[in-house]
């Protein structure tokens, strides 16, 4: 379904990311995986370094940042710019959730989880968009998807990685009116997902999402990995600024 792609997957190093890597890869896209740890990318790159050997071509290419720089973001579109001018797709995955009340917040944990989860998805979107279609003779088609959270759409227990859920949907949508005809922004808002991020959920909280839930089955990091396939790919040509609610139909009434 990707084959002749080439995506940019932030957050690539582990959880929903990596499995997004896994995919693409086996669609047959090239990826660029970006991720602020290190180790978790040399990992990575074993990882299908090793697979490549029996399965389709290995074509990723790993780098490391924070995405909240907004410099070293910069610096990474030009390299870009260099290396691989024919990129087409960009998946902001990367987020952080530290799981406590407003109540109890920092002021500096309240800059980090805006930083990281809104901050850095409007920086690769700008620059992505500047990219495919900052010039008028050479415009190209492309595609982006956010992933948000049920939490964006109902709510959170965290009221400041709620809000940042949240700005993503006005982000997917104002961004796929400014970069129309060209390129198409969807958000996939899943629910609870087996991740290391889960681990700080608390007990009564991932009760409370799964008792909500009308189909008695884990959404997974594939599940997730799936849907940004299909929205990545020409098969969902005619969606753009839409969100697909990815939970098992939470909060149906
Ligand atoms: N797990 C869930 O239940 C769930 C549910 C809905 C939405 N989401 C969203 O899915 C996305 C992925 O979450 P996950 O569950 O895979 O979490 P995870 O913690 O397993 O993975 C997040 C990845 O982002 C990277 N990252 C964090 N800060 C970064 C930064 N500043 N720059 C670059 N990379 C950074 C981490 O190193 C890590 O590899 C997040 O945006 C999260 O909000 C997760």
């Amino acid at each position: 379904m990707l084959s002749n792609r080439k995506i940019i997957v932030t957050g690539a190093a582990s959880g929903i990311g990596k499995e997004i890597v896994r995919y693409c890869l086996s669609e047959g896209a090239s990826v660029i995986a970006c991720d602020v740890n290190k180790q978790a990318l040399h990992e990575l790159e074993s990882l299908h370094e090793k697979q490549s050997l029996t399965d389709a071509p290995f074509k990723l290419t790993t780098y490391q940042l924070d995405i909240s720089n907004y410099s070293r973001v910069s610096g990474f579109f030009a390299y870009l710019t260099q290396e691989h001018s024919d990129l087409d797709g960009l998946v902001n995955n990367a987020g952080i959730y530290l799981a406590k009340s407003i109540l109890d917040y920092q002021e500096d944990e309240i800059v980090r989880v805006i930083d990281v989860n809104v901050k850095g998805a409007v920086y690769f979107s700008q620059m992505f968009g500047k990219m495919l279609i900052g010039k008028e003779q050479n415009m190209r088609k492309g595609t982006i998807v956010n992933i948000s959270s049920v939490s964006g759409l109902e709510g959170s227990s965290d009221a400041i990685y709620g809000l940042t859920k949240a700005a993503l949907l006005g982000l997917t949508k104002s961004c796929a009116m400014n970069f129309a005809p060209y390129i198409r922004v969807n958000a996939v808002a899943p629910t609870m997902v087996n991740t290391s991020m889960m681990e700080v959920i608390p007990e009564w909280r991932k009760k409370e999402y799964l008792s909500h839930q009308l189909i008695d089955s884990p959404v997974l990091p594939e599940d997730v990995a799936e849907t940004v396939v299909f929205l990545l790919a020409d098969k969902s040509k005619h969606y753009t600024g839409a969100t697909f609610d990815l939970n098992n139909g939470c909060y149906l009434r």
